[in-house]
């Protein structure tokens, strides 16, 4: 890598920790900067303008002003935030809203998001032309459906700069009814099933599977999974065509903020030992009394991916051999009733977003479960094996790919750092359990595990060194 030119790369995504995030995509899109900084890749990041954007915004010099944004004109910002390069594009009838960034005060999608995002999309296109400010970009990284249509538009535009696409999760598609396809700028030839439609309805994220140069996504495991019927969403054809162009570099975390060592939120520790006091601080907060068993932790979207109704089913399991409960999530109605209301002294729940009471649940749990039915990558998991909270994971995804299960053969050479389970069932889920529950009940196997997992390496530096080398690769492709 070292004595190429520095690469410059514009990334675009519709979240970003620290500024705003609903999911793990943000704490990627946060991220990767940062990482990539020592490997002389220089990335701004294209955001939103939603109201916390702005407000974190300094330095902000308007770089262009843009009319025609789906009924109303908006501005390029530059600026910093977070120690990130940003440019913002504030379209307040756009992005000025209330509630959440894409869901409504009823938790329904705002039924404008193809058009926001496809505002956001045209926009980096255009910065990529060179027609909104000086600096432009060698290459643009986009991420999911919401920057899908940045790849269509540079090609539609004849803008030579190649796009990389990162699938965080083929479950958002982005679709839009057929008749919105024109008011999209998406010319009739390329409306077609080679092109954008998708069962009679445009996807935005299939014209970033079609036109972007190379895609990616966050586990090998996934990018496997994503071309077969199963996990693949109706998608998995058009991958299969890609295959050649399609890989999977596994998200890392990042270390200055998800360590137990530098964590501000938390009794700060650098073995496992010293994740006691967090523990205990941890059942006060939760109100949970002593108990034999571990005590098990879960942050979460509360949605059908991650098969936490499977967990209410195998709850009983934990229970009877002494474990315990503590859940931070919000989501799906019925699932957050169900855990709020789950009448137990040694399950409790918090239903809503903490950001803050999400690292002191990484500090104080003895064991993370993540039994999801599918995972792109997951990085609950990896946030527990940093912090000897032993992850109980499905064998699916990035998750299968990140633990080092507790068999016969692993715990003979001393390399288990977790346990997974298969298949994604409530009885899986319940052995699994059980098998935590005994395990924990002999303290220098469990210490032993706890010892494997925090010396995982889970930071970004094999991931951010596998973006540069494909990012190379495009360039002299591109040359
Ligand atoms: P996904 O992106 O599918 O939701 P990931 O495991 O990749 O799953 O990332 C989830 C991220 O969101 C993690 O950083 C996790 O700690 C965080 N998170 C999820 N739910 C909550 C919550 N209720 N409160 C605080 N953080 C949460
Ligand atoms: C998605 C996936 C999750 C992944 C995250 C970041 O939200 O559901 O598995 O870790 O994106 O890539």
């Amino acid at each position: 890598m070292e004595g190429r030119a520095m690469i410059k790369v514009l990334s675009v995504a519709s979240e970003c920790a620290p500024l705003v995030k609903t999911g793990g995509l943000a704490d990627v899109a946060g991220a990767l900067p940062g990482a990539l900084a020592p490997l002389d890749v220089e990335m701004r990041t294209l955001l939103p303008g939603y109201p916390a954007v702005i407000k974190a915004l300094t330095g902000a010099q308007c770089v262009a002003e843009i009319s025609g944004l789906f009924g109303g004109a908006g501005r390029l910002l530059s600026g910093k935030a977070a120690g990130l390069s940003l440019f913002v594009l504030d379209a307040p009838h756009l992005f000025d809203r209330g509630a959440g960034i894409y869901l409504n005060d009823d938790g329904v999608d705002w039924p404008d998001n193809p058009e926001r995002f496809a505002a956001l999309s045209r926009v980096a296109a255009d910065i990529a032309g060179g027609t909104l400010g000086q600096w432009r970009p060698d290459l643009v990284h986009c991420h999911d459906w919401q920057a899908g249509l940045v790849s269509y538009y540079l090609k539609r535009d004849g803008i030579s700069v190649p796009s990389v696409l990162t699938i965080h999760n083929i479950a958002f598609q982005g679709l839009v009814p057929m008749a919105r396809a024109k008011a999209l700028g998406i010319a009739k030839a390329d409306q077609a099933r080679e092109g954008v439609e998708y069962w009679g309805q445009i996807s935005a994220l299939k014209a970033g599977l079609v036109w972007a140069d190379r895609l990616t996504t966050v586990s090998p495991t996934y990018a496997r999974e994503l071309m077969t019927p199963e996990f693949g969403m109706g998608l998995d054809g058009v991958l299969q065509t890609r295959k050649a162009d399609l890989s999977g570099i596994l998200n890392g975390i990042d270390l200055e903020v998800w360590s137990p060592g530098v964590d501000t939120h938390i009794h700060q520790y650098k073995t496992p030992r010293g994740k006691a006091a967090n523990k205990v601080a941890l059942r006060d907060e939760f109100g949970l009394p002593e108990a034999e068993g571990p005590l098990c932790v879960v942050v979460s979207r509360l949605t059908e991916q991650k098969g936490l109704d499977l967990l209410l089913d195998a709850l009983p399991a934990l229970l009877d051999r002494g474990g315990q409960l503590a859940l931070l999530g919000s989501g799906d109605p019925a699932l957050e009733k169900a855990f709020a209301g789950y009448d137990h002294p040694h399950v409790a729940a918090r239903i809503g977003y903490d950001e803050a009471l999400s690292h002191r649940m990484m500090a104080g749990g003895d064991a993370i479960l993540v039994p999801s039915r599918f995972e792109p990558c997951g990085l609950t998991q990896l946030y527990g094996l940093q912090y000897g909270t032993l992850p109980v994971v499905a064998l699916t995804g990035g998750l299968a790919d990140t633990v080092i299960p507790a068999t016969p053969a692993t715990m003979a050479k001393e390399v288990a750092t977790g346990l997974q389970f298969h298949p994604v069932t409530a009885d899986a889920l319940s052995n699994a359990l059980m098998q935590l529950c005994d395990l924990f009940a002999a303290p220098k196997l469990w210490s032993k595990m706890q010892r494997n997992a925090m010396a995982q390496p889970v930071g970004w530096a094999p991931s951010v060194a596998a973006y540069a080398a494909l990012y190379d690769d495009l360039m002299k492709a591109a040359e």
